[in-house]
Order: structure tokens, then C-alpha cells, then sequence
């Protein structure tokens, strides 16, 4: 269907005088004696462009195009808006592509994010949810930029494996027979399934980034992970999208840096080519938004040691929910204090204790710690987590048998250790996470497109 894009209509001032076609879905309505207008959007912008229809002049709006939701295409000229310096068209004929009866849910102006969530099928035609993926879809772009110019290699790590990355045991299972009582071990079980072995969705792509690292050098992987977690906060979904950087040769100072490198681009080109969504985020959800953003961008992160934090956690006037002492996860309630009472801008946290950590990352010489960050930013917490990894065979094995590990599931794992190991280091990077740090959205399930919690699939 030959037609215009409206955010054209806007932008390109040689439309002004001619006539165009358009396509959209009516947003409102007005319908006087003399003359209608109607706020037409097309998802190409968030602006809708103003259709007036000047019944004085004979001209009639068929019924079915003043509903709400209506779909409708519209030939007629562009003409400058005299009171808003803008443009709209005055319409020479309306077509109805598809109706909208009443009982179409976006009838109020402004609903409750939450009762949108109950239909995202429908939630995608607000401007919100317009500003967040057209944002999703820039920044996806890019992080594929940042990587590709600095000669980063982008690699598709398997989304069904054979081995807990995080070993925190938040894999979902993949089967192809389900329940029965045919069997009588687990292990009779996973001999018959599909893979003649446990299998489930991947919780990182590291284990197989670190594979393509040992040869490509430095390597990318930005897809979806899954953690069946049973965590029903506003940072956590049981399917989320995940950048994940390995890099060869590169220890944790190096890999600090091209994180806080990596985030300063990423928002930069945000703030560069979304600046009507970027004020849209201000308005309605968080006031100083941008100035948030321009902080970050032209300020150094603070890097803090795990044990400092520990201290200034210990010393702060405040009843935290959850005690703090060395060797404690640290909650959500701690890394927002460190992040936005203490530094108040982003904080890289390093050297954690390795009990609480994941078996791959580099021991520390003093035997307690392992070389691991966690980026922490004002509002959100933790959007990154990654580490140098334990390059050394004999160490990484112990730390396997520490944490009961089945070696066997990491035989690939452990050969890159045999075959010419090197010091090399990566993060990742929660996608959902960096999106609702730069629009302000405090929930993570307004900012993915179908969002999968406990208990809530559709
Ligand atoms: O800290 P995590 O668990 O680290 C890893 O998975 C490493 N294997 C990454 C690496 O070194 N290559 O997760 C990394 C990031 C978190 O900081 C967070 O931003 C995001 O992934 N994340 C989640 N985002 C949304 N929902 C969840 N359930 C998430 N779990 C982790």
C-alpha cells in the first residue's frame, strides 16, 4: 500500500502544499457541526498527525473513521498548522481499513501501567510502550555498533545446553516427555529424553562465549537468557535479552573500562537520536531524566572494593532489612544505598568474596576474594555483572569440587584451560536493565515486548 510515513509528514517540509497518502490508527476524535479533526498515529513517531475534515465545505468523516482504534487511510494535502508551527492534512477522502467496536481497551486517555500489562497485545498502540520500543530497538543498534567498530565478533551461543552457566540451578528444564512413571531414576529418565542427558534453556552464553574468545579473540553475544527464578520483583523476568562481551588477553582494570565505555556510548546515542522519547521518559516518569543521563555520561564511575563497601555499609544510619556482614549477598536495599545515597552516580563493586560468587571467576591472591564486578546504577541496582575468569586448570577445578560441581558437564569448559589458556575477562550486561535505567520506567515489565514472571505466560 503506497503511503507515507507520518514521522515524513513531519520532517520533510517539501511535503508542504502537496498531497500525500497516509495510514493509521485513529488516537482521538472530534466531531463538530462544521468541522472534525482527528490525532492519526502510525507508530513511526510518537506526534500524531492532526486530520482535519472540513464538513463546511461538504466533505463528510465516515462514520467507522471517528472510533478509537479505528485503522484508516487518508488522501488529502499537507498544509502548515498555523497555531503550532506544525503540519497536518486536510482530508479529500477517508477509507476504513479495519473498525474498532467499544469495547476497545484504550478508550481513557492515560491507564495504569498495570492494567496494561494485562493486555500487551494492545498496550504496544499507547505512546509509552511506542517510546520504549522504538528506544529498545536504538539501543539495540547501538550496542551492535559499539562492538562491531572495535572489531568484536558477534556469536550465536546455543540457547539449549547441557551445562548451569551460573550454577545456581535457575535452569529451565528442556524434555520432550513430561511427566510419567514409566521411569524410575532421573538418570533412566534423561537416558531416554531427547538429548540422551539433562538439557534446559541457557541462563548465559558465557560458558560457549568463552569457547569463541579461545579463538576470535574478542566476541559479542547479545540473545535471550532464561532464569527460572522465583524471584517476583521489578528487576527480575524469567526471559530476558543479554549482551554478553568475552575478550581475550584482557584482565579486570581492562574489562571495567570498556563496561563503563560501553555504557557511556550506549546512552550518548540514546540521548543523540531519541530526544522526543527521551523528554516523553522525563515528563511522565522521571523528573531529571536527562540530567541523570548527561551525569553519567560525563562523570567517571566510581570503582569500590566489596570490603570498603561492606564498612560503609555497616557504618550507615539506617536499619537495613537484611544484616550486613563480610561474606553476605549483598540485597537490593544494600547495592541502592551504596549506588544512591553514597556515590550517587554508577558503581562498579569488585572483589567479592568467592563463596558467593560463580565458579569461573579468578582468584585473588588473598585466597577470600575472586576478580568479579558488578556494575550498580542509582534506581535500578545491578545492571552488569561479569569477572575476569579463573584461567588456571588446577585452581578452577578446585573451585568445582568446592562448589560439588559435575566436571564432566565442563569438559569443553575445562579444555580451554589445556589448550593455550590465557587471562581473559567478560560481563554481561541485562538488556531490560540498561532500558528502564535510561527511561525511567521502575517496573521491567514495561519495557519488554511479552514479559514472562512467575506464574504469568501468555
Ligand atoms: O550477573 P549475572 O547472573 O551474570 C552472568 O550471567 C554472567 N554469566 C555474565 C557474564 O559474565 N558473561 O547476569 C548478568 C546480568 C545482570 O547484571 C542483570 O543485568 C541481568 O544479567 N539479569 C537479569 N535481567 C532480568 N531478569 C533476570 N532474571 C536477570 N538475571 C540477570
Amino acid at each position: 500500500m503506497k503511503h507515507t510515513d507520518i514521522i515524513e509528514i513531519f520532517s520533510n517540509k517539501e511535503l508542504i502544499g502537496g498531497e500525500v497518502t497516509v495510514c493509521g490508527w485513529v488516537r482521538t476524535a472530534r466531531n463538530s457541526k462544521n468541522v472534525a479533526f482527528l490525532a492519526l498515529n502510525d507508530g513511526t513517531t510518537l506526534n500524531h498527525l492532526q486530520i482535519v475534515i472540513d464538513k463546511a465545505a461538504g466533505f463528510e468523516l465516515p462514520e467507522q473513521a471517528g472510533k478509537l482504534g479505528a485503522a484508516i487511510k487518508v488522501i488529502g494535502t499537507v498544509v502548515a498548522n498555523e497555531n503550532n508551527g506544525g503540519v497536518e492534512i486536510n482530508a479529500k477522502e477517508i477509507t476504513v481499513l479495519g473498525e474498532c467496536p467499544a469495547d476497545y481497551p484504550l478508550q481513557k486517555k492515560f491507564q495504569k501501567l498495570e492494567t496494561l500489562r494485562e493486555i500487551p497485545h494492545i498496550r504496544v498502540r499507547t505512546n509509552t510502550f511506542n517510546a520504549v520500543f522504538r528506544v529498545r530497538s536504538v539501543m539495540a543498534a547501538a550496542i551492535h555498533r559499539y562492538f562491531q567498530d572495535r572489531g568484536f565478533v558477534y556469536v550465536n551461543t546455543p540457547l539449549i545446553t547441557g551445562s548451569d552457566c551460573e550454577g545456581a540451578g535457575e535452569m529451565f528444564k528442556v524434555t520432550t516427555i513430561g511427566y510419567s512413571e514409566d521411569y524410575k531414576s532421573a538418570e533412566e529418565y534423561y537416558a531416554d529424553d531427547f538429548f540422551g542427558k539433562k538439557a534446559g534453556l541457557s541462563v548465559s552464553g558465557q560458558l560457549e562465549g568463552e569457547v569463541a574468545a579461545m579463538a576470535l579473540g574478542k566476541i559479542y553475544t547479545f540473545g535471550p537468557s532464561f532464569r527460572a527464578e522465583n524471584s517476583n520483583t521489578v528487576r527480575h523476568v524469567a526471559e530476558f535479552w543479554h549482551i554478553e562481551p568475552e575478550i581475550a588477553f584482557c584482565e579486570l582494570p581492562d574489562l571495567i573500562e570498556l563496561a563503563e565505555d560501553m555504557i557511556k556510548y550506549i546512552i550518548k546515542d540514546f540521548m543523540e537520536k531519541c530526544p522526543a522519547e527521551l523528554k516523553f521518559f522525563e515528563d511522565r516518569f522521571e523528573k531529571g531524566l536527562t540530567e541523570k543521563l548527561l551525569n553519567v555520561v560525563n562523570n567517571e564511575f566510581a570503582v569500590v572494593d566489596y570490603t570498603d563497601a561492606i564498612e560503609l555499609l555497616k557504618k550507615a544510619d539506617v536499619e537495613f532489612q537484611y544484616p550486613v556482614e563480610w561474606g553476605c549477598d549483598l540485597q537490593s536495599e544494600h547495592e541502592r544505598y551504596i549506588t544512591e545515597k553514597i556515590y550517587k552516580k554508577p558503581v562498579f563493586l569488585i572483589n567479592y568474596p568467592k563463596g558467593i560468587k560463580s565458579f569461573y571467576m579468578k582468584q585473588n591472591p588473598d585466597g577470600k576474594t575472586v576478580a568479579a564486578t558488578d556494575l550498580l546504577v542509582p534506581g535500578v541496582g545491578e545492571i552488569i555483572g561479569g569477572s575476569e575468569r579463573e584461567a588456571d586448570y588446577d585452581k578452577l577445578i578446585k573451585a568445582m569440587d568446592e562448589k560439588g560441581m559435575k566436571k564432566d558437564d565442563y569438559s569443553d569448559y575445562l579444555d580451554l584451560r589445556k589448550y593455550g589458556s590465557v587471562p581473559h575477562s567478560g560481563f554481561g550486561l541485562g538488556f531490560e536493565r540498561i532500558i528502564m535505567y535510561c527511561t525511567g520506567m521502575s517496573n521491567i515489565r514495561d519495557v519488554i515486548f511479552y514479559p514472562r514472571t512467575v506464574g504469568n505466560i501468555r
